[in-house]
């Protein structure tokens, strides 16, 4: 058994880009009621402590964005990072909004989203999704690459770009002289379409960065859904967390608790480390400091091969959706 890190303290997004933490944390439920129910049963001093226990864990990757609770998941982020006096690599995201239609609307999302964070730059700036009804690609990324010039973002990264779109966003950054650093993308044990769809494939080729997003199933990888409870926020609508759906997955759950014992790991510790060990950066959301103590677990040891492989077999059905 090998363990011994071998994923490196830093990782750079996209070719030369901003060095990172290999994990990073999701802060999506951060302030957000909306989809995760914050407010009830965790609020603000939670997440708070989850931010402190990252930060003490040496993970100091951040990802937000502008939606997430209105703003509030970015402001809380701000504060967290004042009140601590630590330096953090925050990658936030604009959002393509039906009204924003000019060059000028990036510039405006950026500043709101700076001063939220309290920041004059970050080290990743996300288009959230690859909307181009209202703005187009070119305009977009035009405006995007003016920001990278201007030095108040480190570099440019999408969300759930397929292959193409993710080729042609490089291709327009390209004639700024403006690398593409990152798509961030669903990807677990549980979804990896991205590895059948050509996303990975171009990626690689490109030299952008996979930040994984949803990296724990929205939970279903830790193991402790059983199909009886009812899951915080809108994943109680969710069928993958019914009876049914966690029946489905439990040759998955499975195998992560058979290897978490050999590791003496947690199942969310085991499909974290799988994910880092494909090449990708996860980035689990926490909403607490015993949730984000125990994803940061996930560093500092490494699967070997043949266990990766055993992964790899188990979630297969998991290729195609
Ligand atoms: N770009 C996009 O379109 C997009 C879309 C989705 C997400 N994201 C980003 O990706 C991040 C992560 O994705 P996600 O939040 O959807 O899903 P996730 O990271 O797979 O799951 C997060 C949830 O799992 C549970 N959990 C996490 N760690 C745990 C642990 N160690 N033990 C027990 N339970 C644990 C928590 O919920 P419970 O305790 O309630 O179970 C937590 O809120 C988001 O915060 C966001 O930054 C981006």
């Amino acid at each position: 058994m090998n363990t011994t890190s071998t994923v490196p303290a830093t990782v750079s997004l996209g070719s030369n880009g901003p060095q990172v933490t290999p994990l990073g944390v999701g802060t999506w439920s951060w302030g957000d009621s909306l989809f995760w129910d914050y407010g009830k049963g965790y609020d603000q001093s939670q997440v708070r402590e989850a931010f402190q226990a990252s930060v003490e864990a040496n993970i100091t990757l951040f990802d937000t964005a502008e939606v997430y609770g209105l703003g509030e998941s970015e402001r809380l982020l701000g504060q967290f990072a004042q009140e601590n006096n630590t330096e953090v690599a925050i990658a936030t995201k604009y959002f393509p909004l039906p009204w924003r239609v000019s060059r000028e609307s990036v510039r405006e999302a950026l500043t709101k989203s700076l001063e939220r964070l309290q920041v004059d730059s970050i080290p990743l700036y996300q288009v959230h999704t690859p909307f181009s009804f209202f703005m187009n690609q070119e305009t977009l990324m035009d405006a995007l690459a003016e920001e990278f010039q201007q030095g108040r973002i480190e570099a440019v990264g999408v969300s759930n770009y397929s292959a193409g779109q993710m080729r042609k966003a490089h291709e327009y950054l390209q004639k700024r002289g403006v690398p593409l650093a990152s798509n961030q993308v669903q990807y677990s044990l549980l979804n990896r379409k991205i590895e059948s769809s050509g996303i990975w494939q171009t990626a690689q080729e490109l030299g952008v960065a996979i930040i994984a997003y949803s990296p724990l199933a929205q939970g279903l990888l830790t193991g402790k859904y059983t199909g009886q409870e009812n899951p915080a926020g809108a994943r109680r609508l969710d069928p993958k967390f019914k009876p049914s759906g966690i029946n489905k997955i439990s040759p998955v759950i499975n195998s992560l608790q058979k290897l978490g014992e050999k590791y003496q790991k947690t199942p969310a510790q085991v499909a974290l480390n799988w994910l880092m060990s494909q090449g990708a950066i996860p980035i689990p959301g926490a909403k607490n400091a015993k949730q984000a103590q125990q994803n940061a677990g996930a560093l500092g040891w490494q699967l070997d091969p043949e266990d990766t492989q055993v992964l790899e077999r188990v979630s297969q059905p998991w290729l195609k959706g």
